[in-house]
């Protein structure tokens, strides 16, 4: 969800009027999402290395997360959203941990569309932390492979993504996904966060269609062959 910093810029006004516009976006298209029969959507909220930027402006990240899920919550409930938050809860303050608990058991029973929030989360804390509950599981080192390993990883729960969308004019994965997204088709927008909605989206799924997708085949006429 890039260019929220970048958006209020543009109109004279602080960084975190850009987030609070972003939390809009986000709403706006876990909805367009469910309406076009998606079922899992992960955003990427908040980085591992996110907390590098001005002591205010996390504190102000922070903030806004707690009001924005006082203020969704029962909206998104209502809609059949189930709620999860992948990312080490270790660092946050208590009263985020328990809103985040609060949302994913409220939402938990909801089957239309999965959200999951990655919040202090990265591609290489993920593989790592599934590596150590492997060890601490006492996993034997023969029987570690990717279907076990995936296993373990955080949204063990959720399919592979089948379409990455960068917004923010960045062509680059910064550390998001990255075990999941081996074989996610890349889409990247100049967009800027605040101005995703319906379509932006329509833009990327019909970008999708366009793909030919292999999983490593090689395609030789209307038939897929193992390459
Ligand atoms: C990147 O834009 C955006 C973020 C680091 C924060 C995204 C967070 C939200 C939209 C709020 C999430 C809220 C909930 C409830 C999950 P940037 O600041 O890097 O923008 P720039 O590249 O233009 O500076």
């Amino acid at each position: 969800m890039d260019g929220n910093g970048r958006w209020a810029k543009k109109r004279f006004m602080p960084r975190f009027f850009g987030h609070k516009q972003g939390v809009d976006a986000l709403v706006r298209t876990v909805l367009a999402c469910a309406d076009r029969g998606i079922e899992y959507l992960t955003v990427f909220a908040f980085s591992s290395e996110n907390w590098k930027r001005p002591t205010e402006e996390v504190s102000g990240l922070m903030g806004l997360v707690l009001v924005a899920v006082s203020k969704y919550l029962a909206k998104l409930a209502d809609r059949g959203v189930r709620i999860r938050i992948v990312g080490d809860r270790s660092q946050v303050s208590d009263k985020l941990r328990s809103a985040w608990e609060q949302a994913e058991s409220s939402t938990a029973h909801n089957t239309r569309i999965t959200l999951s929030v990655a919040f202090n989360y990265g591609g290489r804390w993920d593989i790592v932390q599934a590596c150590r509950e492997a060890i601490a599981a006492g996993v034997a080192p023969e029987r570690v492979d990717e279907a076990l390993l995936s296993g373990y990883m955080a949204m063990s729960y959720a399919p592979d993504p089948d379409l990455f969308i960068r917004t923010g004019g960045e062509v680059r994965i910064s550390n998001f996904l990255l075990w999941q997204s081996a074989y996610a088709e890349l889409v990247f927008t100049d967009c800027l966060w605040p101005e995703f909605g319906d379509a932006e989206l329509d833009a990327a799924l019909a970008e999708y269609a366009r793909r030919d997708r292999r999983f490593g085949m090689v395609k030789t006429g209307a038939a897929a062959t193992a390459g």
